[in-house]
């Protein structure tokens, strides 16, 4: 146990850390481009904060939360996506208060219950964002733009945008129960899932993955026919603003999200490549009374969320190398004892100029020292011995091309400096 990481959690070592830190920075690189500034949460909330928005009938309440009572006897639950916590903040912190839209954004670990296989964890990341205090459709096609951008520049092929309304308060009513009539027809043909969500959230059946509920999902009342003007409308003029900025969308009317917070916009980014049922990258959709049910004022909202694991995951799958290098510029070779003081002393000289630089530090012969400069990929080995150092001289090595040339101790740095420019 002590050397085995929990089930459904992942190390990320040297080599797969710095695509991390790649993707992490053209995430925030385009939301600093779309206007979109940084928040950062807590990674437990009151339980409560989930039971209110993801709702009491998702997968993620009944079964994968992270629940627990502190030592005050509160319950409280490890974060399993961000929109709670960020429309709480938004709240607490009065954001409300300031020029609207808010712009948000997020990236860090969320933690479910799942099972899990590839592309689902129990610790995964998530970046996310949530814009509140607007209702135009305008938001609604940035935001998906925003993700499919993300997407675009790391060079991903193979991407669907699944898109869908969902309905609102006004119209969800009395579709839920022409879907209730709908399916209790076919009850005997659902399976027990969507048996036991007839009566209580007969929505989600449209979105079950079980043949048989798939054969008779077919035949429901859609959310587009039963949307009412106002979410037909909005949905008509999302598309047109789609279509203007040339991001390309299927219409999926069965999409209805595993959370039960969203009102008219649904959609999800799927990936053909990573397995059939892990396929969506990014989901999310528009959330109008969420905030009202947080006990704020009615302030629409809209966000998505990328797994950043199935993106590294479908990255590999499609054979994208990301641009990230960790060979150093300068391997520093030291061969004596006093060499190694005065190694020491270049390699601070030119971490200071901002040069990545190596050295060894295991008082390695000069053959393993080229070795360890070779298996780096550094640019340039500075060798220094001691009849080097008499002299008050340094042997430069080209390592692609083998060249070899002398240059004064003191003018070291600056000469790799001006080489490495
Ligand atoms: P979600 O669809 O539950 O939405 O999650 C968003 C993305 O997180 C998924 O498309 C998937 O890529 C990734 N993901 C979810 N569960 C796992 C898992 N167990 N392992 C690995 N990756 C996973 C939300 O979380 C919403 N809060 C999105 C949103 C923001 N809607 C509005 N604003």
């Amino acid at each position: 146990m002590l050397t085995t990481r929990p089930t459904g959690t992942n190390d990320f070592l040297p080599g797969e850390s710095e695509k991390w830190q790649y993707i992490e920075q053209l995430c925030r690189q385009v939301c600093a481009e779309y206007g979109y500034q940084e928040i950062r949460l807590p990674i437990f909330e009151h339980t409560e904060a989930y039971l209110r928005s993801v709702g009491e009938t998702s997968d993620i309440v009944e079964k994968e939360m992270y629940s627990f009572e502190d030592k005050g006897f509160r319950h409280m639950t490890l974060r399993p996506e961000g929109t709670a916590g960020t429309v709480r903040a938004f709240l607490e912190n009065k954001l409300y208060a300031n020029p609207q839209p808010t712009k948000l954004y997020y990236i860090g670990p969320m933690f479910r219950y799942d099972k899990p296989q590839a592309g689902r964890y129990r610790q995964f990341n998530q970046f996310g964002v949530e814009v509140f205090g607007a209702d135009h459709a305008a938001i609604d096609a940035e935001v998906i733009a925003l993700a499919v951008e993300i997407f675009r520049r790391l060079g991903l092929t193979g991407l669907t945008v699944k898109l869908n309304t969902v309905g609102c308060a006004q119209c969800r009513p009395s579709h839920m129960e022409e879907l209730k009539i709908y399916f209790r027809q076919y009850e005997d043909k659902l399976c027990a899932t969507c048996r036991d969500r007839l009566e209580r959230n007969p929505l989600r059946i449209l979105d079950c993955k079980e043949e048989g509920c798939k054969a008779v999902a077919k035949g429901a009342p859609t959310t587009i026919e039963a949307a009412c003007d106002v979410c037909s409308a909005h949905f008509q003029k999302l598309q047109e603003y789609l279509d203007a900025i040339g991001v390309r969308y299927e219409i999926d009317t069965n999409l209805v999200r595993g959370l039960d917070y969203y009102t008219r916009t649904a959609f999800e980014i799927v990936i053909d490549s990573v397995g059939s049922a892990q396929n969506a990258i990014a989901g999310g959709g528009r959330y109008n009374g969420l905030l009202a049910q947080f006990g704020g004022d009615d302030l629409p909202g809209i966000g998505f969320a990328i797994g950043l694991e199935r993106l590294l995951l479908t990255l590999k799958e499609q054979g994208i190398e990301l641009p990230v290098s960790t060979a150093p510029a300068v391997y520093v070779a030291p061969l004596g004892e006093s060499a190694q003081k005065e190694a020491f002393v270049l390699t601070q000289a030119l971490r200071e100029k901002g040069i990545y630089t190596e050295k060894d530090y295991l008082g390695k012969s000069l053959k393993a020292q080229m070795k360890a400069a070779d298996r780096f990929h550094a640019k340039y080995t500075v060798i220094l011995g001691d009849s080097e150092l008499e002299k008050g001289m340094a042997i430069v090595r080209e390592m692609t091309s083998g060249d070899q040339y002398e240059v004064q101790l003191n003018q070291l740095a600056e000469d790799l400096e001006g080489r490495l420019k």
